[in-house]
């Protein structure tokens, strides 16, 4: 990677105006691949690469909160050798992502409902979250089966549950409270959105905290997404104007 560009871009940008929470929705392995005439896990297999690229470039900035989306409700949807491939991708990511977890004293935590996965994700997933959880940098919120429109409806069950046990009164809820039992509301609103492959969508991702973010697309595709990319996302960043609806 070029050293000096990535100096040059590093020398603009503005600490004071850092984003808090970055999201980014990796897409465009697929076409990648196709592009080289590869098959589409080759896509994956080079994607998977640059998340732990991005995850490192992203603690280095100091970044105070990473979200990554790398498996959708309705990724199930494809077909069963890719999401088997993807699975196991994702073992084998996970298994070598933890030292760079410990080396950069980052916390991962994860988004989504886990429990439908493999066993031999469950488990990885499960020590890597054990290992990083007093780790005091960056936290990394892998959203893995995850859904926006889940993540809602999970934290209104929650609520529900709560009032039926008389432990809440409905006139008690309120944005702040649906905000405190989403998965994990310490990471706080998204600042800043990536979307790759030049798809100007949210595909269910995030919907509750992108209220407000600000929506960043690029035609790169995730393969080649690299902390070049990522500067250039947050220097535009920074040249945004964010009004929160006043003036
Ligand atoms: C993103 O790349 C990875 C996942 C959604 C798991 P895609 O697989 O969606 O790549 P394209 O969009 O088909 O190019
Ligand atoms: C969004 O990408 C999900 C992930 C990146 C994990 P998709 O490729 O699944 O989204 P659509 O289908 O193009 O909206
Ligand atoms: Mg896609």
């Amino acid at each position: 990677m070029p050293k000096v560009k990535i100096t040059e871009l590093e020398q603009q940008l503005d600490p004071l105006k850092l984003p808090r929470h970055i999201a980014i929705i990796m897409d465009g392995n697929g076409r990648w691949a196709k592009s080289k005439h590869l098959p589409r896990i080759s896509g994956h297999a080079m994607g998977a690469k640059r998340v732990s690229e991005i995850v490192t470039a992203a603690s280095d900035l100091d970044i105070k909160s990473l979200s990554l989306y790398a498996f959708s409700t309705e990724n199930w949807s494809r077909p069963q050798p890719e999401v088997s491939f993807l699975m196991s991708l994702l073992v084998k990511y996970l298994k070598k992502e933890l030292k760079n977890l410990i080396r950069k004293d980052v916390k991962m935590v994860v988004s989504g409902h886990i429990e439908v996965l493999p066993a031999a994700a469950k488990n990885v997933i499960n020590q890597n979250i054990e290992t990083s959880k007093n780790h005091q940098g960056m936290v990394f919120n892998l959203c893995l089966n995850y859904g926006g429109r889940q993540e809602i409806t999970d934290a209104c069950l929650e609520l529900a549950k709560q009032v039926k046990a008389g432990k809440l009164n409905v006139d008690e809820i309120d944005e702040h409270r649906v905000g405190q039992h989403l998965y994990h509301p310490a990471l706080g609103d998204v600042d800043l959105m990536i979307r790759t492959s030049g798809e100007e969508r949210i595909s269910n991702f995030l919907l509750w905290q992108l209220a407000y973010s600000e929506l960043y697309f690029t035609s790169v595709m995730w393969p080649d997404f690299t902390k070049i990319d990522l500067l250039e996302a947050i220097l535009a960043y920074q040249k945004r104007e964010r009004r929160f609806g006043g003036i």
